[in-house]
């Protein structure tokens, strides 16, 4: 059985006050049935760990170096996300992808690195519009895919995916259930085949998931849960999410 996932994505968005207010209610709203996280800025993971520390509610990255240390400046390392008390981080996310270049290897060296210091990598996966038109959303993601199995090796089965079509990512245009459902059975079986057992592992649909349509794309069989980005900026929305995981 695999624990529903919801992840709130805050991307470029807060601010301290800001924050203090997300966060105290999502704790307010505990318990949850689901797992609930959120991947914050760097610089607010220190504070968001203080808040967050004595509860279930757990807080990640939004993305991390693929080099250990060094002479990187800007970059951030996965030993430092282990520091701050990270479980997660996303990696891949089409905003990465797209407006920094990263390319499907560097996407699974980040992943790599995360799991060599205990972060849980969430690789996002996606097809653009021009590619899903072009009937290739298949390929796009499994070959997005194969290069973090391929990296990982053994260790490919420890990751959570999330499959992120771009056109829906901040444009209230959802994929239905039977689109997200169609693309994770896809990711699903690549899985079992590279881990032996991908049934065991989440797979969260993100790309405006709202509290009105979560509850449909987590009824999906293989749909395990939700990568939010505006939604999570919300308390009450982001609450009602969480809550929509039967
Ligand atoms: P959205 O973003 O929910 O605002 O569409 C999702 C994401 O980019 O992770």
């Amino acid at each position: 059985m695999r624990k529903t996932l919801v992840v709130g994505n805050w991307k470029m968005h807060g601010s301290r006050p800001a924050n203090a207010e997300l966060l105290a209610g999502i704790l307010g709203a505990r318990p949850f049935t689901a797992d609930v996280a959120v991947c914050v800025p760097f610089p607010y993971l220190f504070e968001t760990a203080a808040t967050l520390a004595a509860s279930d509610i757990r807080w990640g990255a939004q993305d991390v170096s693929a080099h250990e240390q060094g002479a990187y400046t800007g970059e951030v390392s996965a030993a430092m996300l282990a520091e701050c008390g990270c479980r997660y981080a996303l990696v891949g996310h089409s905003e990465r992808r797209a407006y920094h270049g990263e390319s499907d290897q560097l996407v699974a060296d980040k992943a790599k690195a995360l799991l060599a210091r205990g972060v849980t990598p969430i690789v996002c996966v996606g097809e653009t519009l021009a590619e899903r038109d072009a009937g290739q959303t298949e390929d796009v993601v499994k070959r997005q895919l194969a290069a973090v199995i391929h990296t990982l090796a053994h260790c490919a089965g420890e990751i959570v995916v999330a499959y992120e079509p771009v056109w829906a990512i901040g444009t209230g245009r959802t994929a239905t259930p039977e689109q997200a459902q169609a693309v994770h059975a896809v990711l699903r079986a690549q899985l079992q085949a590279a881990t032996g057992h991908g049934d065991r592992m989440r797979i969260l649909y993100g790309g405006s998931v709202k509290p009105d349509n979560a509850a449909t794309l987590f009824a999906m069989p293989d749909i395990d849960g939700g990568l939010i980005g505006g939604a999570s900026l919300k308390a009450a929305d982001f609450v009602a999410i969480c809550r929509a995981a039967a």
